[in-house]
């Protein structure tokens, strides 16, 4: 093999990242492997030092390990500095280049069905790292942004940051209200689904123009997602953003367009599998 990619992360079983991966590099017929690697938070350090020295060309990075690991980079893109968080690693010429793609990824994911994204209103419910990237990215495509989280200090953090980017923002309460009438876009960036639990409070009052996204990825609609759509809303699931933040790194570790069609196709037989195989 020509060049060896990888994702690291606890837990990293369930990552669909390299089928996807793999299956572009096959369409393309690129001389190229993606594998996966559990890395225990303790060993991140010795987990770098290592991928590096066995010619690791880049990596992904997922949970827990997105922000601690910018302290082991030489350089940080503008995405990775405003994001505060890093999704992928390139190596160029024995530098450790840190890189976020999470929340263009996920802004090219919406950008079709939402039509444009200045001046517009986009709620999101969370204020972990998923929103975090998210926010800033949508911030940074001029729309104004509105923060409900379940802790609100969380969410008034994450305004000032969203501020101190020069975005636009408010928080509130973690429930309905006036924000239902007004909004463009509505993300739901919270845990709240995973594990097919029901969601707090419904949406009923929302726009039906409103674009309404769930970014957990799962074959069916969660609660919050089935509820959007009872209202007439559009609605799409995480799984665009998890093709596009790939996209993207494939992008910026080869050049090139990636074959993003055989990537989507990729990730949606990974998911069926699962389903029928509980795997
Ligand atoms: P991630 O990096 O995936 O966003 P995180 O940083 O742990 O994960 O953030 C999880 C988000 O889900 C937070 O906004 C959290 O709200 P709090 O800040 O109040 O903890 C939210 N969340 C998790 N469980 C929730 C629940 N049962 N109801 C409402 N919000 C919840």
């Amino acid at each position: 093999m020509e060049k060896h990619y990888a994702v690291i992360g606890d837990p990293i079983e369930h990552s669909l990242s390299p089928g996807m991966h793999t299956a572009g590099y096959e369409s393309l017929g690129i001389d190229a492997e993606y594998q996966r690697f559990h890395v225990k938070p303790s060993h991140l350090a010795e987990a770098v030092e290592g991928l590096c020295a066995l010619g690791f060309s880049g990596w992904n990075v997922t949970l827990p390990h997105k922000e601690k690991i910018i302290s082991l980079m030489d350089s940080l893109t503008p995405e990775a500095l405003r994001a505060g968080a890093v999704n992928t690693v390139k190596l160029y010429e024995g530098q450790r280049i840190g890189h976020n793609t999470d929340g263009d990824g996920f802004v090219r994911s919406i950008e079709e069905s939402l039509n444009g994204f200045k001046g517009k209103k986009a709620v999101l419910l969370g204020a972990g790292g998923a929103s975090k990237g998210i926010a800033l990215a949508l911030a940074a495509q001029g729309m104004q942004i509105h923060i409900l989280n379940r802790t609100p200090e969380k969410a008034k953090l994450l305004v000032e940051l969203i501020k101190q980017w020069g975005g636009t923002a408010t928080s509130g309460v973690f429930a309905p209200g006036d924000w239902l009438e007004d909004v463009d876009l509505l993300v739901q960036t919270t845990s709240v689904g995973l594990l097919g639990e029901p969601f707090p409070f419904t949406v009923q009052g929302i726009s039906d123009q409103a674009l309404v996204v769930d970014i957990i990825f799962k074959p069916g609609d969660t609660f919050f997602l089935h509820d959007a759509k009872k209202q007439g809303c559009r609605t799409m699931n995480g799984l665009g953003m998890l093709l596009y933040q790939g996209a993207y790194a494939w992008e910026f570790w080869l050049g090139g367009q990636a074959p993003v069609e055989r990537m989507r196709q990729a990730l949606k037989d990974q998911l069926l599998q699962r389903m029928f195989y509980k795997a």
